[in-house]
């Protein structure tokens, strides 16, 4: 039971599970990976990702952002096509539907009401559901067909952050088994991967000073901060603005660097904080030149960048992973980024104003 849960020593829930995103990666690991140390996932769900020609991910907040990564995982591994919608827009505008569809809703409650609208409506036309939640027994998993479970244990805080990050590693891992039974051959080790993730979060949660201190010279007084990435630091900054916004009612927008020009740096100003992320080496110098467009207009600019990356004056430079899964390393300091700006701003952490830990109304 969730009330049964207790915060240790730790002031927050949200920082005990940020905290805990090192010790879920190395659960899932156990979880999904059998004796032999092959992959162990539902022979039904290995069958029925194997037979989709479009998979069809459908969730909200946070759980839509890991969709968006996932995306990339299932695509560029298992070389299925795969769209990612908002749970909410879904119906308006329905897509036209692939042939032999599977639909999958990320939820970490697996009670989000946007995301059960959604599923009702595609179990009516026939189609097959897999549902990625924290909460086996919750209405989004009984009513699919399929479940994979994130094991990060209960998420208390308002704002997620441990569920994203196993939202992403059990995608990874999916993304992987679907590839192997379609008999391609990856040059990607999930497992070994993620051992090396799970280290480097490690190695972020021990820096929470640093990042403070960070949190202090760039977002102690402002009202507005942005969030700039390419490829998929751009997913992770999506994920960076609404974590800030949720929690420290600063008002935050994550934006892709090349879409600046086109409109968002007329919002611009001296000072103005603007957190680029330079995670992926093909986007590392075009990144650095929208940094340079921000600076020249007076931007208050910081670089968290991953290491082989990283030039001499980045605000924090982070452990290098593959760089496929880099969104579960860049996304740590910007969930401690929005925890201290929330705490320093005297904000109830764990229970923001105007939000609910599921959003069980449409
Ligand atoms: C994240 O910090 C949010 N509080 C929110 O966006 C959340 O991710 C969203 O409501 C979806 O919830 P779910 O994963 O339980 O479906």
């Amino acid at each position: 039971d969730a009330s049964d849960i207790e915060k240790g020593t730790y002031p927050h829930f949200m920082l005990k599970e940020i905290d805990e995103q090192p010790i879920v990666m190395r659960k899932i690991m156990k979880e999904y990976q059998n004796d032999n140390n092959d992959l162990k996932l539902d022979a039904t769900i290995r069958q029925a990702m194997k037979a989709a020609d479009r998979i069809y991910i459908i969730a909200a907040g946070t759980s839509y952002h890991a969709g968006l990564v996932g995306k990339e995982f299932i695509e560029k591994l298992a070389k299925i096509p795969v769209e990612v919608h908002v749970a909410s827009e879904f119906s308006y505008n329905m897509p036209l539907l692939s042939e032999k569809p599977l639909f999958v809703f990320i939820s970490q409650s697996g009670e989000t009401a946007d995301s059960r609208a959604v599923l009702v409506k595609i179990k009516e036309m026939g189609h097959p559901a897999l549902t990625i939640t924290n909460v086996p027994g919750s209405t989004l998993s009984r009513e699919a067909d399929y479940t994979l479970h994130l094991h990060a244990g209960p998420e208390i805080a308002v704002a997620s952050t441990k569920a994203y990050t196993a939202q992403i590693a059990v995608l990874a891992i999916l993304a992987v088994d679907t590839a192997r039974a379609k008999g391609i051959e990856l040059d990607f080790d999930p497992m070994q991967e993620l051992a090396i993730v799970a280290n480097a979060m490690e190695v972020l949660t021990a820096q929470k000073e640093t990042i403070e201190q960070i949190t202090r010279n760039y977002l102690a007084t402002t009202r507005n901060a942005f969030f700039i990435g390419r490829s998929t630091d751009f997913n992770v900054s999506l994920e960076g603005a609404l974590k800030l916004k949720e929690i420290s009612y600063i008002q935050a927008e994550g934006f892709a660097g090349g879409e600046l020009k086109h409109g968002t740096i007329a919002l611009i100003e001296k000072g103005t904080p603007v957190i680029a992320l330079a995670t992926q080496e093909n986007v590392n110098y075009s990144i650095r030149g929208n940094v340079q467009e921000v600076v020249a207009r007076g931007a208050n600019a910081m670089v968290i960048s991953m290491k082989g990356l990283e030039q001499d004056d980045d605000a924090f430079v982070l452990p290098q992973v593959h760089e496929l899964l880099t969104p579960l390393v860049s996304v740590v300091p910007l969930q401690l980024l929005a925890y201290y700006a929330a705490l320093h701003r005297d904000c109830d952490v764990d229970k923001p104003r105007n939000l609910a830990k599921s959003v069980t109304v449409e």
